[in-house]
């Protein structure tokens, strides 16, 4: 099979190099089509546009395939700490005893923040968006240690600021969502994992230290490890277009909070909860969101479906669900959002509309009802999914630097007025 690509364009031929990737996926490596042919491509949403080759993820949406760094998303979520799946995504390999225990030390060392960045927290009004406070904290953080703002994506610098971001975008979510309910903050607690002392702080209270119960603290474990990373997806290329230009981490990643903040794509889970209560509170039957669903005339969604890569089930969504049937009955929680949402999916099985159209579950769909079964508000929904994502930007980040790859600079094709002379007001 030849590996070159040839193109005919005005009467001429051009050549270009077939490139495969370790799992036999195929491009053309068009990054010489400009300057060879005058012409570029256009490729709105860049669903058939490739930015980068990466080692990080692997997702096949034909097959619902996921594995990190080669480790199939099914056998992590099971047996693995968020804590390892982070080292693997950060560093490659899974740590071996002494590594985990050094990493695992740092996120300890590294969860307080400086006390004059607590007082930041006071600043926003009380209904401010936690995402906005995340993205807005994340670049606060680097003024209070201007050391990482120099860092560059290899050494024992790069690992504590990894370390240091890793462990302090949870402190933050925590302060953030006590401040926002009028409750005083938690410090961390040294003596706790890094999911049992986010639920420490998240949910103790000064005369009742939170009890981190087992089953909850391996649903937050799952729950962080499905949304690790998931290769180009619209935060971690904002994250690698902003780091491109040799922006600092913090900034990167405060730039991928806020792209992850949208309902198409990490506010999702928070849409699906509220799509789930609407149908309780208004008895509609899951039908009628379905129907709308498929109305072109009506904007709305079914949230939690549809992937722009998965064309068959996403893999985490068959992993929640059966975590959240698991959660539910060990917490003896009955949650009726539930069998909405397994009646919605039912339905949508059967519906040409989906069928015809590859719409599946995807993360978000049952994502949502295990996090309320842990009791996390709605309005933090997407911060979770932020933290799951931090060592899947941070790898991004420091894979682009290591590749020392040009900065992103897309082109367009301009469809405006033509040349035209300057007229006075008076003329207009
Ligand atoms: C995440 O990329 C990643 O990897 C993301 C993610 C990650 O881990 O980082 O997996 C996390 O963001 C998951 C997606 C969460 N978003 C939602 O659940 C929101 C609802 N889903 C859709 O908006 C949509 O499916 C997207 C945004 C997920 C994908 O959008 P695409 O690929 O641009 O698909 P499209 O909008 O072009 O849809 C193709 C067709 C259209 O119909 P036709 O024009 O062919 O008639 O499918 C329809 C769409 O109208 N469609 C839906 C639908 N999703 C697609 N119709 C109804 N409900 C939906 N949810």
């Amino acid at each position: 099979m030849s590996n070159k690509a040839t193109l005919n364009l005005d009467g001429k031929s051009f050549e270009f190099d077939i490139v495969t990737g370790s799992e036999d996926e195929k491009c053309v490596d068009i990054s010489s089509l400009r300057s060879e042919t005058g012409y570029i491509t256009m490729d709105p949403g860049f669903g058939n546009t490739g930015s980068c080759f990466s080692s990080i993820t692997y997702v096949d949406g034909t097959n619902g395939i996921l594995q990190y760094r080669g480790y199939p998303i099914e056998e992590v979520a099971e047996k693995a700490s968020f804590v390892e799946i982070a080292y693997l995504v950060l560093y490659g390999e899974l740590p071996n005893e002494e590594q985990l225990r050094e990493f695992s030390a740092g996120l300890k060392e590294h969860a307080p923040l400086h006390t004059n960045l607590e007082h930041h927290f006071s600043g926003f009004p009380k209904s401010a968006p936690p995402m906005a406070i995340l993205s807005a904290m994340l670049n606060l953080v680097s003024c209070f240690h201007p050391e990482v703002l120099e860092v560059t994506s290899a050494g024992a610098e790069f690992e504590r600021t990894a370390t240091l971001l890793m462990s302090k975008v949870r402190t933050i979510a925590a302060f953030a969502y006590r401040m926002a309910a009028g409750k005083p903050i938690n410090h961390p607690n040294p003596h706790l994992g890094y999911c049992g002392n986010f639920l420490h702080m998240m949910f103790s209270d000064p005369y009742q230290e939170y009890q981190v119960s087992p089953v909850v603290e391996k649903a937050l474990n799952l729950f962080l490890i499905l949304h690790a990373d998931h290769e180009q997806n619209c935060s971690t290329s904002t994250v690698r277009v902003v780091g491109s230009s040799r922006a600092n981490l913090f900034s990167s990643v405060a730039a991928g909070v806020c792209a992850l903040w949208g309902p198409l794509h990490g506010g999702a889970n928070a849409a699906v909860i509220a799509m789930l209560e609407d149908i309780r509170v208004s008895g509609k039957k899951p039908e009628h969101c379905i129907e709308r669903a498929k109305d072109k005339n009506d904007p709305f969604r079914l949230m939690g479906f549809g992937h722009r890569v998965y064309k068959n089930f996403d893999p985490r969504s068959i992993i929640l669900k059966k975590q959240v049937h698991k959660l539910l009955a060990e917490l003896n929680i009955e949650d009726n959002l539930l069998d909405l949402a397994l009646e919605l999916e039912e339905a949508t099985l059967k519906d040409d509309y989906f069928i015809s159209r590859n719409l599946y579950p995807n993360v978000d769909f049952y994502s949502g009802i295990l996090l309320r079964a842990i009791g996390i508000p709605l309005n933090m929904y997407s911060v979770m999914f932020a933290i799951g994502r931090m060592p899947g930007w941070i790898a991004n980040w420091k894979e682009l630097l290591d590749h020392k790859q040009r900065i992103s600079r897309p082109r367009q094709i301009y469809t405006g007025k033509t040349k035209r002379p300057y007229v006075t007001l008076m003329e207009r």
